[in-house]
């Protein structure tokens, strides 16, 4: 099964060229109902090589954490855009065994001396540079110790194990993909700006890869390896914060071996919420998605969604003023929930949601600038990755990490081999001052010393009747939330499969700037009749997320890898076989 399936996925690629598409349905029985059948399970991820070592790591019977872990830190050498050991994330997990539902905060902390006001200059204006670009920018690193909490708590093979497919990945090489090759390419100026980065990400003289040519990182392998032996001290302490301690002396950056040793993982409480006859599971504070997922279909509930039809103008509507109540709320409610007060019952609760799905004219458009001043968002590509994973126990893990931008800061950690993260650019750096992707906030998301910037970021998992029926998540920055929202809506209420739901075109509204953005799959009468109910429509030229989901149903594990973006798969695992 495993060698057909890597058939297909080659097939996929070749034909296509960019894009490793479609629902991956693997016809076999539940081996929890049919133990004999076998092992199953599913692995969905944005590269293809780590999607197989996630399928390798169900094989050799490990189960979804195991998976996980082990696809995170292979995605931190296939996928360095956004895969990392220098950034942060959210893991949210579904364990069958013990009933329980975690999330795992391992999103970055603001770095001993961060201070409020630590990106204005002279003048009281935000430095940008300062905030994105520099030394300075970077949170402390989260993943290593997110990846370490999650295997303690329902890991089941040993922790080296897990690790070894990424060493080996660094140090033998991986084929740089279509999707990586471009990429660096086209931010050969910003890497290369940085000696370590450009020596990283190119050949000598900053000569970029091409597609299929073999890409090794030594230095990234031997940080994994000290990973490996000593799991959260091979990074938190030792030669890595050493390495990491140099780079920020170097720069005059804050992250130094004391906020590495302060560093803590927190496992939180999941956001709940429901919608129609499923349960979801979704990510607490300090990311303001699951939240705003949960009250945004809280809002949905009162509308009849199905008969809207998906794609019709009515629908993109009331998707569209359930998002600008959802993101107004965000600026002024959310944060890291250990320093501010997050009032998560009443931005869930169905009452709210009834009050402001009341006041929705299905005939005209809401005006965001009664409520606030417009921004323009600067371009940036928002990138950040997600990946699932399903096993045949009954686990499911939804995962999405990140630098923050492409390459996080575009500053590599000298001699470790690995990207800085600029998640400090999701903090308030000013109030009114909009962040890389036009988030306004203020106080409860303003820089403290140990506090965690606030997050867009939404791994969900949706279960009926407490069994897993789907996990999904994406990247997209600030249109992450509405991109998980509308696959949500796809599944539930517009009975899509797992694949439709991802391939439908998409829309974002963020409330400000007051601009609904949509997909081109949208028809023009689509568009026309959401222009004359007052919205100011713009076709975005790049496309939204990228999606990737696991599932569950009629007896099949599915898995679906957004066509939107190249390399990416869903891999299903082979029999298992002992180690
Ligand atoms: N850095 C993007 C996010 O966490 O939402």
């Amino acid at each position: 099964m495993r060698s057909l399936l890597v058939a297909i996925s080659a097939t996929l690629i070749s034909i296509q060229g960019v894009a490793q598409v479609s629902e991956v349905p693997i016809v076999r029985y539940d081996s929890r109902i049919h133990p004999t059948l076998g092992p199953a399970g599913m692995v969905a991820s944005q590269n293809y090589l780590s999607s197989a070592v996630g399928a390798e790591i169900l094989e050799a019977g490990g189960n979804a954490v195991d998976a996980a872990v082990a696809v995170g830190f292979s995605l931190a050498v296939t996928l360095p855009r956004a895969g990392n050991l220098g950034g942060g994330g959210f893991m949210l997990i579904h364990h069958a065994e013990s009933g329980t539902d975690i999330a795992v905060d391992y999103r970055e902390m603001a770095p001993i001396g961060a201070t409020r006001d630590m990106y204005l200059d002279e003048n009281g204006d935000v430095d940008n540079s300062k905030a994105r670009f520099s030394h300075l920018s970077a949170g402390v690193p989260g993943t290593v110790a997110g990846l370490y909490k999650a295997h303690s708590e329902f890991g089941r093979l040993p922790w080296k194990r897990l690790l070894q497919p990424a060493i080996q990945q660094a140090r033998e090489g991986v084929i740089m993909t279509y999707d990586l090759a471009g990429l660096l390419r086209a931010r050969r100026d910003r890497l290369c700006r940085d000696e370590a980065a450009c020596g990283y990400f190119y050949k000598a003289d900053g000569v970029p890869y091409e597609p299929g040519e073999l890409w090794v990182q030594e230095d990234l392998a031997a940080s994994l390896e000290r990973i490996a032996e000593d799991g959260m001290a091979g990074f938190y302490s030792g030669e890595t914060a050493r390495l990491i301690a140099a780079e920020m002396a170097r720069g005059g950056g804050l992250v130094d071996q004391a906020s590495l040793a302060a560093y803590k993982t927190v496992i939180r409480e999941p956001a709940r919420g429901t919608y129609r006859d499923y349960e979801i599971i979704t990510m607490p504070p300090p990311s303001s998605g699951g939240i705003h997922v949960i009250q945004m279909l809280n809002i949905l509930e009162n509308f009849p969604v199905a008969e809207l039809g998906a794609g019709g103008a009515d629908n993109v509507h009331l998707l569209t003023e359930a998002a600008r109540f959802a993101y107004a709320d965000r600026s002024e409610y959310l944060g890291d929930p250990d320093f501010v007060e997050v009032p998560v019952e009443w931005l869930t609760s169905k009452a709210y949601a009834k009050e402001l799905a009341a006041t929705i004219d299905m005939k005209a458009a809401r005006k965001s600038e009664d409520v606030a001043p417009g921004v323009e968002p600067v371009p940036e590509s928002p990138d950040t990755t997600h990946f699932s994973v399903i096993d045949d126990e009954g686990n499911i893990v939804a995962n999405t990490y990140t630098l923050n931008f492409s390459f996080g800061s575009a500053i590599a950690v000298e001699g470790a081999g690995f990207l800085l993260n600029n998640e400090m650019d999701d903090f308030v750096a000013k109030t009114g001052v909009p962040n890389a992707y036009g988030l306004l906030g203020g106080d409860a998301n303003s820089i403290a010393e140990g506090k965690r910037p606030l997050s867009s970021m939404t791994p969900t998992i949706v279960l009926v009747d407490g069994e897993p029926s789907f996990a999904t998540g994406s990247p997209g920055g600030s249109r992450i939330i509405t991109t998980v929202l509308q696959v949500l809506v796809n599944v539930i209420d517009h009975g899509m499969n797992l694949a439709e739901a991802a391939i439908a075109p998409r829309m974002h509204h963020q409330w400000y700037p007051d601009v609904l953005q949509l997909e081109p799959g949208f028809s023009p009468d689509t568009v026309r009749l959401l222009q004359e109910k007052g919205h100011d429509v713009r076709r975005t030229r790049y496309t939204m997320g990228s999606i990737q989901s696991v599932g569950f149903k009629d007896g099949v594990y599915r898995g679906s890898s957004d066509s939107r973006r190249p390399n990416a798969a869903s891999t299903a695992p082979a029999e298992k076989h002992d180690q």
